[in-house]
This record gives structure tokens, sequence and C-alpha cells, in this order.
């Protein structure tokens, strides 16, 4: 794909960064402060420190863009550009929705990480982009994936591009790079992009992931939440308008780096019980502890995961007043939870601890805790054993006392989420 027309100081970055690839290796200065001292010679004090940002962040780039090491970049829009595991899986239900080659409007674009992934899933994109600055950056990202895409500098708040979708990704931090948690703070303001999206077929609106849907909004009619993690880590919270809605108001979107997903949907008012108080070192073993993925926790969808099948009528709950885990006498392999088989457990004391590790030969330990107020470290130094094995430990506070279980981690071919 070829690359567009750059203003004359990006051009000579983008053809410095292209020269110091192609040459042989041994002429690239080894440090950065080298790399830097080498660029300012050749492209003068700005635009070498500019292109020597480019090289310091094109390795970091390999997680939001395809081809990072031919992007341009600048830091603080990188931090803000979405991760392309989720961006590509917005396209892909776009185009899974709306047809391939439906037009999207990207309003809110930034260096495109977002466009380049609906513009590789072949999407009819527009870039809107208000920051000048921006602007020859965004051209040349989306033109190495799709040289007839159009990238315009427009507001957002008022959209003049005729589109199916209007994607927005709003500014969600101050001008000191705070977050703002409020999203009536947010550049444009949430209620602002709402009207916006109310005069297209679909929309969707990326939020912070740790936003509580408590909007103090009208929302259309027609709209659902979705939680979505990749590998493990909540990435973002998105609301879908129109034709891009789910069927229930609440989904939870679990991604794998290798592009697989799950999709839980669901209401979040289902309660979810309490696990039976088993000690599987006085009850018939194995025991199974579940960690929630995040984005199950966050949407409140635990509930519906233990109430439909195959967990429905499979006496699960959750372990403890903290919804992180789930646990019961089975648990059958998903890819909405972690599962790890008990060993044993015992009351949290330094002394029953060390007994438990004692009779499973485990010396140097990983803790996984939840609502304690101690941290893992320190809980790992504390209660080490003697033993020769590794071992790991979920501690957690029951109603009945402070508990640790020994576990070992199941690696699940069902499970997309990484081993811990
Ligand atoms: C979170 S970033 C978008 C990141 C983008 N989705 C990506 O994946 O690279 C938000 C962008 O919105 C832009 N922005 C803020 N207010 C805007 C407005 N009123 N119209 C258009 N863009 C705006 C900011 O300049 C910033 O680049």
């Amino acid at each position: 794909m070829g690359r567009s027309k750059l203003p004359s100081g990006w051009e000579r970055v983008d053809q410095a960064l292209e020269a110091l690839k192609a040459g042989p290796p041994e002429t690239v200065p080894r440090t950065p402060l080298a790399r830097l001292e080498a660029l300012r010679k050749s492209l003068g004090p700005l635009w070498g420190g500019r292109a020597a940002e480019v090289l310091e962040l094109r390795p970091r780039a390999v997680a939001k863009f395809a081809r990072a090491d031919e992007v341009l970049l600048v830091r603080r829009p990188l931090e803000q550009a979405t991760a392309l595991g989720v961006a590509r899986a917005r396209a892909a239900r776009i185009v899974a929705r709306l047809g391939p080659g439906a037009g999207v409007l990207d309003a809110t674009a930034g260096l495109g990480a977002d466009a380049c992934a609906l513009a590789a899933a072949e999407l009819a994109v527009v870039a809107g982009e208000l920051d000048p600055e921006l602007i020859p950056l965004l051209r040349h990202n989306l033109g190495l994936v799709d040289a007839a895409a159009r990238v315009v500098r427009a507001d957002a708040a008022r959209p003049a591009v005729r589109a199916d979708v209007f994607l927005a990704d709003p500014d969600r931090r101050d001008g000191a790079g705070r977050r703002q948690g409020h999203p009536e703070s947010w550049s444009p303001p949430l209620s602002v992009l709402l009207g916006a999206a109310g005069r297209f077929r679909a929309a969707c609106l990326e939020l912070a992931a740790g936003t509580k849907p408590a909007f103090d909004l009208e929302l259309p009619a027609a709209h659902s939440l979705s939680w979505t993690s990749l590998a493990g880590e909540l990435k973002e919270l998105t609301l879908w308008c129109g034709e891009l809605a789910g069927e229930e108001r609440r989904e939870a979107r679990v991604l794998a780096p290798d592009g697989s997903e799950a999709c839980l949907e669901g209401r979040a008012d289902r309660p979810v019980p309490r696990a039976a108080p088993v000690d599987p070192a006085a009850g018939s073993a194995p025991w199974w502890i579940g960690e929630l993925d995040p984005a199950v926790l966050q949407s409140g969808l635990a509930g519906a995961l233990l109430g439909t099948p195959p967990l429905a009528g499979a006496g699960l709950g959750f372990l403890g007043e903290d919804a992180g885990y789930i646990a019961g006498a089975e648990l059958p392999p998903s890819p909405f939870y972690r599962r790890f088989r008990v060993l044993g457990s015992a009351p949290l004391d330094r002394k029953r601890v060390r007994r438990l590790l004692a009779e499973h030969d485990v010396g140097p330990l990983t803790v996984k805790k939840r609502a304690l107020s101690e941290g893992s470290r320190e809980l790992e130094r504390r209660l080490r054993g003697t033993g020769r094995h590794p071992g790991l430990i979920v501690a957690t506070a029951l109603p009945e006392g402070r508990r640790a279980f020994l576990v070992e981690a199941v690696e699940d071919r069902d499970s997309i989420l990484p081993a811990p």
C-alpha cells in the first residue's frame, strides 16, 4: 500500500527512519542517546527529537498497530490508542452486523489505531480528528493500510460526513494528562456524542473501562453495553447503539491475543449464591476455584454465568464476600474464568499455612489475594515454606475467617486467558 504525502518535517523523519532500517545494522547507533544525537545532527533539534521519539515508541506500538514498524507516533496519543485485539474485534462486529464495505466515521481517530483496524477489515473508513498536529500522522498511518481511506479535520460534535456507523473514542484526559472520570468532562462530552450518534444507523462509543454505567443521560432505545477484556485485562466499556446493539443490555466480551472471542450476554440482576463452605481437606476432593475474568466481574454478569448451562445447578457460588472467585466441587473449563484445582486449605495464619505447605513439599510461594489488607509480596514473604517445589496460594476472606487455598493452575484448552 502506498505512503501518503507528508508535510516536509514529517517527510524527513519518515525518510530518516526508513534509511536507518535499510542501512547495515552496524551503522545504527546503539543507545537511545546516540540515536537521538545522530538524528538531531541530520534533522535538526526539533525533527531529530521527534524522529527519536518515534523510534522509541514503535516497539510499544506493536500492541496497537499491525504495521508498528512503519507508523508515525507521538507519546500521549499512542497511550490513548485502542489495543489492536480490541480494535479488530470491534471491526469484526461491524462487518458481521452491517456487512462488508459498510461506511464508518471514526470521529475521534487520534493516531488511527481503530481506523487502521476498520480499514483492514475492508470497511469504508473516514477518519476525523480535531487536533491539526495529528492529522498528518493519522493520514500516514491509515495510508499504510488503505490508500482510499479519507482523513478529515473535523469536530466530532458536528459530524458532516455520511456513514452507516458513528464511532467515537473521546479524549478522557485533561490537558495535564490526568484521567477524567465524569463523562461530561470528556472531549467531546458523552451527551454531545450521544446526540451525534442518533443521526446514524448505528454507533459505537468507547467509554473508560472503569466507568460506572450510571450515566444521568438518556440512552437510545436500542443500546447495549459491553465490557471487553484482552488477555485477562479489562480494556474498554463500549456503548453500542442502533443496529450494533446486542440482544441483551449487557455483554462481557473476553478476547484472547490469538483473536478468539467469547461473549456472555445477560442482565445484571441475577443474584449470585455463596459457595458452600467446603474444606477440601475434610470433604471430598477435588475442589475447584475459578478466577473470574474482569469483563465478567465488571459487567455484573457473574450471576448470569452461574445461572446458565453448563454451570446452572452445579452448586457453584462466590468464594467469600469478594466477588472475584467462584468455587465448587466441579468446575468445567470456560473462557470466562481461569481454573485452579485446590490441593488443600488452611486458616490464614503462618503456622497453619506452613504446615499445609510442608504436607505438599512447597517452598517459594506466589500469592493471589482478594479482600485482604496485606499485599501479595508481604504474604509471600511471611508464609513461604521450606519445601522443594514452588506453590500458588489463593488467599481471601470468608465469613468463617481468612483462608489460604493451596492450588494448582489448570491450563485449559478451552480457556483463552493466559496462564498465571
Ligand atoms: C482517545 S483518543 C482516540 C484514539 C483512537 N481511537 C485510536 O485508537 O488511536 C481521542 C482523540 O479525540 C480527539 N478529539 C478530542 N475532541 C475532539 C473533537 N471535538 N472532535 C474530534 N476529535 C476530538 C483528540 O485529539 C484525541 O486524538
